[in-house]
């Protein structure tokens, strides 16, 4: 092809919602290597429109979404989400104010949270070497203890009595056992680990056992077990070489992945995808930190956890090589003891991106 003819690129519109505290700083971060990693391999570029949907406006406008927010985010191919919370907004109005609502009313209901000792990185258990933990978490994203459902009657007196009503139903939990069993048949060691708390809650718990029997008949190449919450924590920490694949209520999952990070170094190097896997409705990638106040601003959050979250982002829609070249070059950096403070070292934010993005441009 004469050098003057460009082929035409594909474009990825993607929704990028920064949100708050340090939500902003690594979604600024993760859109800079996104922008590198389009332009150095080419034949793809990234169209980012942002979304001012933040607490700092929440308390200006009373709202965090518009009532078309929905709607408007249907547009595009993907959402970025940075992290949402504030310590001038009850987290309760934040969370159901904004990242909720997106999970549920567009059917993200798979939430996959990969974990893993990268390169250069230390795990603080310390008879753990990099091989022995290397999860996937699949959590269910739509229901469960995050359902919303409840109430609370003569709320400002010491007769004050609320209700948290958790809900499982047979679709819910059939259709996260499936995409659990799936994941776990397609990595090499093809072992699920299934986590409930079916001796002391049992109804919701105990459907939640049947029906991962019920589907495992249908992966008799896949290795089960089962365990209770409690013993699961203890068995990450003291065994963690002896799973692969986790699937979890969304309250269980969301505490053992908050685990499973700190047992790989940090909390900012995990991402997670919030999928709808029959892909009617664009998904959403971020890290799995929060908008960390105590460090917001200062500009030393750690980029890893986004960067990784674009990673998993720029698979899903399709750009596999790119994908892998992403944490190649993030895999490279951490390697290089390019690394933030809560990884033990001594960079910024910004070096570490710094350095990611020439390391995509070395590696083409
Ligand atoms: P957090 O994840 O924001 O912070 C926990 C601790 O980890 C803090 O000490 C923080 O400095 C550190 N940390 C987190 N991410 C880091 C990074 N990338 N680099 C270096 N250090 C990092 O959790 P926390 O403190 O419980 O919540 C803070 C706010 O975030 C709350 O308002 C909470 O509701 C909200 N939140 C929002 C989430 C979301 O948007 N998906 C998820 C979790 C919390
Ligand atoms: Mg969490």
């Amino acid at each position: 092809m004469p050098s003057h003819i460009h082929s035409v690129s594909k474009i990825h519109r993607i929704a990028s919602i920064p949100g708050d505290g340090i939500g902003v700083e690594i979604t600024q971060a993760a859109e800079k290597v996104l922008h590198v990693l389009a332009k150095t391999l080419g034949g793809f570029e990234f169209d980012f429109t942002t979304f001012d949907w933040s607490s700092a406006n929440f308390l200006k406008r009373g709202w965090y979404m518009p009532p078309d927010g929905i709607e408007q985010l249907k547009n595009h191919d993907a959402i970025y989400f940075g992290a949402v919370g504030s310590p001038d907004v009850p987290d309760h109005i934040s969370l159901w104010g904004l990242i909720l609502p997106i999970r549920k009313s567009l059917n993200q209901y798979v939430n996959v949270r990969p974990t893993r000792i990268l390169p250069g990185t230390t795990s603080p258990l310390t008879t753990c070497k990099p091989a022995d933990l290397d999860w996937v978490i699949v959590r269910e994203n739509s229901e469960g203890e995050y359902s919303g459902q409840g109430g609370t009657s003569h709320g400002d007196t010491t007769y004050a009595v609320a209700t948290e009503v958790s809900i499982f139903s047979y679709t819910g939990i059939h259709r996260i056992m499936k995409y659990a069993f799936e994941t776990a048949r397609s990595r090499p060691r093809k072992k699920l680990t299934m986590v409930t708390k079916s001796n002391a809650q049992r109804h919701g718990m105990v459907l939640w056992d049947k029906i991962f029997y019920e589907v495992a008949k249908e992966y008799e190449d896949v290795e089960i077990d089962k365990m209770l919450v409690d013993a699961m924590t203890v068995r990450m920490v003291l065994n963690p070489e002896s799973m692969d694949t986790i699937v979890a209520t969304n309250l269980h999952a969301d505490i053992l992945s908050d685990l499973a990070a700190a047992l790989s170094g940090s909390i900012g190097i995990a991402p997670s995808s919030n999928l709808d896997p029959t892909r009617e409705n664009p998904s959403m990638f971020e890290p799995i930190h929060g908008s960390a106040p105590d460090i917001a601003g200062k500009g030393i959050a750690n980029p890893v956890g986004a960067f990784w979250s674009a990673a998993e982002m720029v698979r899903w829609v399709g750009q596999e090589v790119a994908a892998d070249k992403l944490m190649q070059a993030i895999e490279n950096v951490t390697k290089a003891g390019i690394k933030t403070k809560d990884l033990g070292g001594q960079k910024n934010t910004e070096e570490v991106t710094t350095a990611v993005c020439q390391e995509i441009e070395r590696l083409f």
